[in-house]
C-alpha cells in the first residue's frame, strides 16, 4: 500500500470514524471526509460522486442514532446500496465495513438492522471485508444517558467485552490498508476485535455517573419482551475464540479521558 492512497471514509465524524481519519492522515494517506456535517449525505448521495472520485478505498464506520429496526435498516440498506452504486462506477477497488460481534442470530433493533447491513455490503460489486466490533467504551455514556430516570439510571442486562473506538479505528485501517483478503478466505468468520476483559455494564455506568457528581443508584434490568434477550443475556455478544483483544480497560480509558 503507498503511502498517498485516496481513502474515503463515511462517519468521518462519528465515534470510531474520527480516529479512522486521524490514523489515516497520520499514515500520509489522502483522506476524504464523507458525513452530512462535510455536505456528503449517503442516504440521498448528495456529494457522493464527487467525494468518492479516485477513492480506491471506502472505510464506512456510519451509523444512524435511531435503535428503531426498520429506520436503521432503512439507513443501512440505502447507504450500502448507494456505496456500491456510486462507488463501483467512480473506480473503488475495496470497502472495510464495521459491524457488531455476534448478531447473526439478532431477530430486533439496531443489532438486527446491522445484520441486514452486512448482508446488503456483501451482496454489492465492490469487494468488502467486515470487521465485527464489540461494543464501544464510547457507548457507556450513551446507554447511561438513555437510562436515567431521575435519581436511577436502568442499563440493560448484557454481556460485554467493550473495546475503545479508536482500537476498532486502528484495526479498521489495518484491515483496509493491508493485503487485499485470499480468495480462500471466502466464507471464513468475520474478524472481531474487542476489548481485555468483559465489563459490567452496571459497574462501568456507575464510574460514567460518579463523574457527574450526582447521586444516582443503578439497576440492571432484563427487557422480557426484547427478542434479542437471550443473546444480550447468554454471552452471545462476547467475542469469539478467533477475536483480537485489544486496547485499554473501560477504568483505563476512563482515567485517560479526564
Ligand atoms: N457504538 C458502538 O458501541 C458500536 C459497536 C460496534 C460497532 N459499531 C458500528 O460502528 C459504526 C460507527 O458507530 P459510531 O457509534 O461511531 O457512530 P456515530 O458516532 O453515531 O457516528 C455516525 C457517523 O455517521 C455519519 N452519518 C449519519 N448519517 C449520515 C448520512 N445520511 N450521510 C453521511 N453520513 C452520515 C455522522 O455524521 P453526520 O451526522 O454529520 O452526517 C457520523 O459521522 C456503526 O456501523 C456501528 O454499527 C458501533
Amino acid at each position: 500500500m503507498n503511502a498517498h492512497t485516496k481513502i474515503a471514509v463515511a462517519g468521518a465524524t462519528g465515534r470510531v470514524g474520527r480516529h479512522v481519519v486521524e490514523i489515516l492522515e497520520a499514515q500520509g494517506h489522502d483522506v476524504v471526509p464523507i458525513s452530512r456535517s462535510v455536505g456528503v449525505d449517503l442516504i440521498t448521495a448528495e456529494g457522493l460522486a464527487e467525494a468518492l472520485t479516485g477513492v480506491e478505498i471506502v472505510i464506512d464506520a456510519s451509523s444512524t442514532p435511531s435503535p428503531d429496526q426498520t429506520e436503521a435498516t432503512e439507513f443501512f440498506t440505502t447507504s450500502a446500496r448507494n456505496l456500491h452504486e456510486v462507488g463501483h462506477k467512480a473506480g473503488v477497488r475495496r470497502m472495510v465495513v464495521v459491524s457488531i460481534i455476534g448478531i447473526d442470530e439478532s431477530k430486533a433493533g439496531y443489532n438486527a438492522a446491522k445484520l441486514a447491513h452486512e448482508q446488503a455490503v456483501l451482496a454489492g460489486p465492490i469487494p468488502v471485508q467486515v470487521l465485527r466490533a464489540a461494543q464501544f467504551h464510547e457507548f457507556v455514556e450513551q446507554l447511561v444517558g438513555w437510562g436515567r430516570q431521575g435519581d436511577v439510571c436502568y442499563v440493560p442486562k448484557m454481556r460485554t467485552q467493550l473495546v475503545a473506538a479508536n482500537v476498532v479505528a486502528q484495526a479498521l485501517v489495518d484491515l483496509a490498508t493491508g493485503p487485499a483478503p485470499a480468495p480462500e478466505s471466502t466464507g471464513a468468520p468475520f474478524p472481531e476485535i474487542a476489548g481485555p476483559r468483559e465489563e459490567s455494564l452496571a459497574e462501568v455506568a456507575k464510574l460514567v455517573l460518579a463523574r457527574t457528581g450526582d447521586v444516582v443508584r443503578v439497576e440492571v434490568v432484563s427487557d422480557p419482551v426484547n427478542p434479542d434477550r437471550d443473546l444480550f443475556e447468554n454471552g452471545a455478544l462476547l467475542p469469539s475464540p478467533h477475536a483480537t483483544l485489544a486496547g485499554p480497560t473501560y477504568q483505563e480509558w476512563l482515567a485517560g479521558t479526564s
